[in-house]
């Protein structure tokens, strides 16, 4: 037999399983050390009291003959489509059922969704991007054109002329660099996948921490965005579900391409390949949506905004070059005295204890950045505060 020799073409770890190996070897030599994680972007805070509720009373619920539940609805039950739904209509997004799809996770709906591609489609993703969508892509041995956003293009580049792309993947608020398309911007996007016959996958999982109110939470805030893009969100990073697992995609009912509709081919490939989110984490995601879900991840999201806040001021205060930590839950700066990023990392992480993510992770235009995040106990954000005064 013979393996899928596509994965020659990947770095050997994916950026997270690196960061993760170093920091265990750095452990095991220094087992006396105590080390503030603002690598990966893992929530601390524990889930809300609406969740955990709601989870109970669903294992509950299963633990009944009336209540039990086995396979559900391929793409989800229909109360939390309802919810996902309503939850759009506040911002004057008007979604029906079949354009609701619910998942475990941005990430495995990103990654997968290149399934129901061709293998001779262009894939265009932005440089520094979130690995995911480039090692996904390379696994399936397609093209992958890379679009440098730069310090000069405010880490938001725009298609050119000459761009030849078939499907865009656009992470607004980025990740990695915090950087956030206005409508505007948007708009170009859209009209050029529109004009191309290309398709944008939008990535919104970090929507829950924009403030500004002129800047738009989803695609579809955006006009002739439903006949050229998929939205991709998840529960992570708003209600702490880095654990728990949930998420979903909207593929508007008119979306085709190459003569088919996108949602039958993913309602498709689901229903071959996944068997849907667990009924109780269904349960759990639909009280996220309830007016005192939705107050309580405000108040989630607002604690780790305020690390963030403290993190814009202590980069502010160093002179140092930043972007993010403003309608994003990440910092993106500059490494000081013409560092490298892994040089940078090993320096945070020896010298001071903090373990980062290295940009260059994240593509060659991340070389030189360093990401930090803000999801940490305000006590440790201010101690890493501290502790990069010694080093910046
Ligand atoms: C990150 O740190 O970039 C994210 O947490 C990764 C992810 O969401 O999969």
């Amino acid at each position: 037999m013979k393996l899928n020799s596509n994965y020659d073409n990947l770095k050997q770890n994916y950026l997270f399983a690196t960061i993760e190996q170093k920091v265990a070897e750095f452990k095991a030599n220094n087992p006396e050390r105590e080390l503030i994680y603002m690598g990966i972007g893992d929530v601390t805070l524990p889930l809300s009291k609406s969740v955990t509720e709601a989870t109970k009373a669903a294992a509950d619920e299963m633990a009944t003959a009336a209540g039990f539940r086995g396979y559900g609805p391929y793409r989800g039950y229909g109360f939390l489509l309802d919810a996902i739904a309503g939850y759009y209509a506040k911002r004057g997004v008007d979604l029906c059922h079949e354009e609701i799809f619910v998942g475990d996770g941005a990430k495995t709906d990103t990654a997968c969704f290149s399934d129901i591609f061709a293998k001779e489609n262009v894939i265009a993703v932005s440089d520094p991007v979130y690995p995911v969508y480039f090692d996904s892509n390379i696994m399936d041995g397609r093209e992958v054109v890379l679009i440098a956003a730069t310090r000069e293009n405010g880490f938001l580049p725009m298609p050119s002329e000459d761009l030849k792309a078939d499907v865009i993947y656009l992470c607004s608020p980025s990740n990695p660099t915090g950087a956030v398309y206005t409508k505007e911007q948007l708009k170009v996007w859209v009209d050029f996948a529109n004009k191309n016959d290309a398709l944008i996958l939008f990535d919104a999982a970090y929507e829950a921490y924009i403030t500004d109110p002129s800047l738009p939470r989803s695609i579809f805030e955006v006009e002739g965005s439903r006949t050229c893009a998929v939205e991709f969100c998840s529960l992570s990073k708003n209600a702490g579900f880095t654990g728990t697992r949930a998420s979903y995609v909207i593929i508007p009912k008119e979306l085709e391409r190459d003569g088919k509709n996108i949602g039958k081919l993913w309602l498709r490939r689901q229903s071959t390949k996944f068997n849907g989110t667990p009924y109780i984490i269904q349960r759990a995601t639909e009280a996220v949506f309830t007016e005192e879900g939705q107050r309580e991840v405000a108040e989630m999201v607002g604690y780790y905004q305020e690390n963030a806040r403290m993190l814009v001021d202590a980069f502010t205060e160093f002179g140092i070059f930043f972007t993010g930590g403003v309608n994003s839950p990440y910092i993106w700066f500059e490494a000081p005295k013409g560092k490298t990023s892994w040089e940078f990392f090993d320096l945070l992480l020896n010298e001071v204890g903090i373990v980062s993510t290295p940009g260059a992770g994240f593509g060659v235009n991340g070389e030189g950045f360093l990401r930090l995040t803000s999801f940490n106990t305000h006590e440790n954000t201010a101690r890493a505060v501290e502790l990069l005064k010694k080093v910046l």
